[in-house]
């Protein structure tokens, strides 16, 4: 009670300023432990109420750590919370601006440094190049081929790119990237994937051979904007709310299975907000538009990735509550276990698997289980890099060697693919 008192209070007054870049001077990361039942229930609550005044980096689970972000006006409240439901917390990330301002300098270096317009992955890209680097990709490697899925809420197109070897329909992986917008290691890798199939294709061919790829590298195009230019923290979506002045909602909340269903909220000013409506989020509505496109067109999708950040972790449907598993879960699991030892072995990043929902917590609406249901075989949430040290604000620099290591996940995909 008391620690929603003071968080509305801090929102009321924060509310006039949205104008400039959003600072996180003494923003902390408590990386909290939840015991028992009781515990994680009184950090739920406070996940699902607070309206964003405490960021929860990671959703609470029991028996593990939850990362929360901590502005510096609340802390004295947020230990008094810990302290009185028993908890024990670490500080994890002791000023988060100043790791957004590490990544910042790491980024613009990278930039003056190749000097070029073309994306080299020392950095991350903004909108405007990932734009022009998928238009580039067909006039480097006819194997490529760009298509405009739909245009979002501020107007800017939405790209997919094709990479086929073959003029014949053959099985696919279909992936989405940039679904939250602060997640941009997720984008970034997507754009690396795209780049090695397309200028190294002999390389690849283990990838290549039998396989279709349609890759949509952002979907969130407002949102990544916003957090590229306003708020590195932003995850949702840019829409307007009628009757609020909160934006956007979570778009991983809006496809149509589950759709409202858990870990998903009805107020506009959190950040798990799922939409008035399934599928009332422009960019949400291209992405189900195209796949049951290339649906309909029979292309013969058999697995499909969302990417996101951060954990390491490769999520296994049902996610929309715990302990459900459709009936080729062992096939799920063993492609999972595959991955992981795949993933393993080129940088020893280990990564856990398992349902979204045991190993996180149930989640309605999202595009994972909208696919699985949709009848692809293989549907996986990849949570990339990293497990906390630096979240969301991953340092450039480590954005090939998290690339490298999804791309031997990938080929572990299409060997099952292929074989299925
Ligand atoms: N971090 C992701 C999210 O909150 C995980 C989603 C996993 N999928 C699921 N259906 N539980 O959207
Ligand atoms: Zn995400």
């Amino acid at each position: 009670k008391l620690i929603l008192a003071l968080s509305l209070a801090f929102l009321a007054c924060s509310h006039g300023k949205e104008v400039g870049i959003r600072r996180y001077d003494g923003y902390q990361v408590y990386s909290v432990t939840a015991q028992n039942k009781e515990q994680y229930q009184a950090l739920w609550d406070v996940y699902m109420n607070n309206e964003g005044v405490l960021d929860f980096w990671t959703d609470p689970v029991i028996g593990g750590k939850t990362d929360v972000m901590v502005p510096p006006e609340e802390e004295n409240v947020f230990k008094l919370f810990l302290a009185k439901n028993g908890m024990s917390y670490k500080v994890k990330v002791s000023n988060v601006q100043e790791i957004i301002d590490e990544e910042k300098a790491a980024n613009d270096q990278a930039k003056a440094r190749s000097g070029s317009k073309r994306i080299s992955w020392d950095s991350y890209a903004r909108y405007a190049e990932i734009e022009s680097f998928v238009n580039e990709l067909p006039t480097i490697n006819s194997i490529a081929s760009v298509e405009t899925i739909g245009t979002s809420f501020e107007n800017r197109k939405l790209y997919a790119v094709k990479i086929s070897t073959s003029p014949n329909n053959r099985k696919a992986i279909l992936i989405d990237a940039n679904i939250h917008a602060r997640e941009w290691i997720t984008s970034a890798t997507a754009t690396w994937i795209m780049n090695e199939l397309v200028t190294k294709p002999s390389e690849y061919a283990d990838v290549l051979d039998g396989i279709d790829y349609y890759i949509i590298p952002s979907i969130n195009v407002d949102g990544y904007e916003y957090s590229q230019t306003t708020d590195r923290m932003w995850r949702k979506t840019r829409s307007q709310n009628p009757g609020s002045t909160c934006r956007g909602c979570d778009p991983n909340r809006n496809f149509p299975f589950k759709f409202g269903g858990e870990g998903t909220s009805a107020n506009p000013c959190t950040d798990t907000f799922k939409g008035p409506s399934a599928l009332s989020e422009k960019e949400t509505k291209a992405v189900s538009d195209y796949v049951n496109g290339l649906l309909a067109k029979d292309v013969n999708i058999l697995a499909y990735l969302s990417f996101h950040s951060y954990g390491q972790y490769w999520l296994l449907p049902w996610g929309y509550t715990a302990n459900a598993y459709p009936a080729d879960y062992a096939d799920q699991l063993s492609l999972g276990n595959a991955a992981l030892s795949a993933i393993q072995a080129v940088h020893g990043t280990r990564y856990v698997t398992g349902t979204g929902a045991d190993v996180l917590y149930g989640v309605g609406g999202a595009s994972d289980d909208w696919a699985k249901d949709a009848g692809i075989k293989y549907t996986v949430t990849v949570e990339m890099r990293d497990t906390g040290r630096y979240g969301f604000v991953l340092p450039p620099g480590q954005i090939v060697a998290n690339a490298e290591e999804t791309m031997a996940a990938v080929k572990e995909v299409a060997k099952r693919v292929r074989s299925e």
